[in-house]
């Protein structure tokens, strides 16, 4: 499959025309930032890595039933995905106390909650990606009350898709965030990438981090983390 024309250029990934109009590839970039863009470094391997994790997650979410963008693998560091118009807001499932939430609600990170949870952040560099809720995003004209809910049931079905899939290999999934887009018929469809830039993974018995906090806090290699859960996902080495 051909390259067209750069459309976009994002932090981790390039997205280009394909040949045909409903259909774009992703390039997964080695780029690594945090912070909002404040901390960078360029892992070699990253790319390759998030490109194969994402493309084994939502394959299975498809045959789990969760319509999404991707269609195939095409090389190391791309894929195929469906054209959709991202919606600006980024939807985060929580199962574990971490990140922003222990410093807002003064939870220590670790500690299980109740219940998932469901938060919606508005996607907006300037604002830094503020915490919103339902009547800002009706304010703000972002989606309809229904689609509100669609979001919710969707990113709670994808986290007990991702529960049995990560629990399955020893890795405790405690956050992570999803992005939706609609296509050209208006259908809601999961876009963008599940990889450890965008959810929090630990290992079950050592608590280990294998995601991106190791980057944000200098706990050690990023690319063996990465490449620890795709091994685990496709079956190789569980307690490697
Ligand atoms: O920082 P916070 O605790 O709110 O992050 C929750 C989850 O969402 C984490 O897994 C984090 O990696 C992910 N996230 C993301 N992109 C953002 C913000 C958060 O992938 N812009």
């Amino acid at each position: 499959m051909q390259k067209g024309p750069l459309r976009y250029e994002g932090k981790a990934k390039r997205l280009y025309e394909s040949n045909t109009p409903d259909e774009l590839i992703v390039e997964y970039k080695d780029d690594l930032t945090a912070f909002n863009g404040e901390k960078k470094s360029d892992q070699h391997g990253k790319g390759t890595l998030n490109n194969q994790i994402t493309s084994l997650l939502f394959e299975r979410l498809n045959e789990a039933g969760v319509c999404n963008h991707w269609v195939k693998q095409l090389g190391e560091t791309e894929q195929l995905v469906k054209h959709t118009d991202i919606i600006p807001i980024e939807v985060v499932v929580r199962n574990v106390a971490a990140g922003s939430l222990s410093k807002r609600l003064g939870f220590e990170e670790g500690k299980a909650l109740m219940f998932p949870i469901v938060e919606f952040y508005y996607k907006d560099d300037d604002l830094g990606d503020p915490l919103i809720n339902e009547d800002h995003i009706k304010l703000l004209n972002l989606v309809t009350e229904e689609e509100i809910q669609q979001l919710k049931d969707l990113a709670l079905k994808v986290n007990d898709i991702l529960l049995e899939e990560f629990g399955r290999c020893d890795i405790k999934i405690i956050d992570f965030k999803l992005e939706f887009g609609e296509d050209s018929n208006g259908n809601l469809l999961l876009a963008d990438e599940i990889s450890p830039d965008t959810c929090r993974l630990w290992d079950r018995h050592t608590n280990e981090k294998l995601d991106k906090d190791v980057f944000r806090q200098d706990l050690g290699q990023v690319d063996e983390a990465y490449r620890t859960i795709l091994n685990r996902l496709k079956g190789v080495g569980a307690h490697d």
